[in-house]
């Protein structure tokens, strides 16, 4: 069984560095992929309010086996649920839906700045934190003038921000800004959806370099970046792939070539238009 290293968040809670994403995995499907995750020995999973899943996830929490304190947990807020109250609410239905009392991660899904309300939802954050339900608080697709409004009107700094990351997109900016506060840089989408990344000519050589497969010398590349990933899939070789990621590592000038790649090739939206 493989052990992922941890990641030690600014909240003093440790988090895996490889966790699995269920984005795209439907509801009726998230007990079984993830079921088979937790069998391979993924330690983290990650959902959200807006995947639909967070059901399917419980179900597959519930019946693994495993004690509630082995396995990392993470969920958001969806974007209609902003605002201090609704996002206490948002929080308690994400609980029951997950069948939990507790929580490790909840984060902020999208800013949404034109709502303005992302500092309001924030405040429901710190209080949740404060009551104990759950471990850490954090966001995704936060861009450096959002965190520098919640630096500037509230008082807990995330845990972490999720962003879209990968070698096409590699966010060196603001990698460089969270290291400078404190905030673990999460990688969603970290494979680039599967698709061009995959098969581009670099990566491929280096694949056959080091007789791995593409994707596996794309996690080593934000493994060694020092980044938290959650690379999803529902296919259980693959599964069973991405987490044997361990054994080797890439050397610096193969890493120096990765960082290279790098084209501003964002595949989701800019999160200031969204919402
Ligand atoms: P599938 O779920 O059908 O196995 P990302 O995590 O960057 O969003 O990428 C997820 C996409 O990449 C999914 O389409 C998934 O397909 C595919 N994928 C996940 N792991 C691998 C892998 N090891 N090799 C090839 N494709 C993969």
């Amino acid at each position: 069984m493989t052990n992922v290293p941890d990641i030690a968040l600014n909240s003093g809670v440790a988090m895996p560095q490889l966790g699995f994403g269920v984005w795209q995995v439907p509801d009726a499907d998230a007990e079984t992929a993830v079921g088979q995750a937790l069998r391979v020995g993924y330690r983290s999973v990650d959902t959200a309010a807006a995947y639909g899943n967070e059901g399917g996830v419980g179900r597959a929490l519930a019946t693994c086996g495993l004690p509630r304190g082995e396995v990392f947990v993470t969920t958001k807020v969806g974007n209609s649920d902003h605002g201090y109250d609704k996002t206490m609410r948002a929080f308690d239905a994400s609980l029951q839906r997950l069948g939990l009392e507790k929580l490790d991660l909840y984060l902020i899904h999208w800013p949404q700045p034109a709502q303005r309300k992302y500092v309001d939802t924030w405040r429901a954050f710190e209080q949740i934190h404060r009551e104990g339900r759950t471990r850490a608080i954090g966001v995704c697709n936060f861009t450096a003038a959002h965190l520098d409004r919640l630096r500037n009107e509230t008082d807990v700094v995330p845990a972490v921000n999720q962003v879209e990351l990968h070698p096409y997109l590699a966010q060196r900016e603001l990698r460089a800004v969270h290291a400078e506060r404190g905030i673990a840089t999460e990688a969603w989408s970290p494979l680039g959806q599967g698709g061009a990344l995959l098969a581009d000519p670099l990566i491929a050589a280096l694949a056959q370099k080091y007789g791995r497969s593409p994707a596996q010398i794309i996690l080593r590349w934000h493994l060694q970046h020092g980044n938290i990933v959650i690379p999803k899939s529902v296919t259980p070789s693959r599964i069973g792939q991405n987490i044997d990621v361990f054994g080797f590592e890439l050397a610096g000038d193969d890493m120096a070539g990765i960082d290279g790649l790098d084209r501003d090739g964002r595949i989701g939206p800019d999160p200031d238009d969204v919402g």
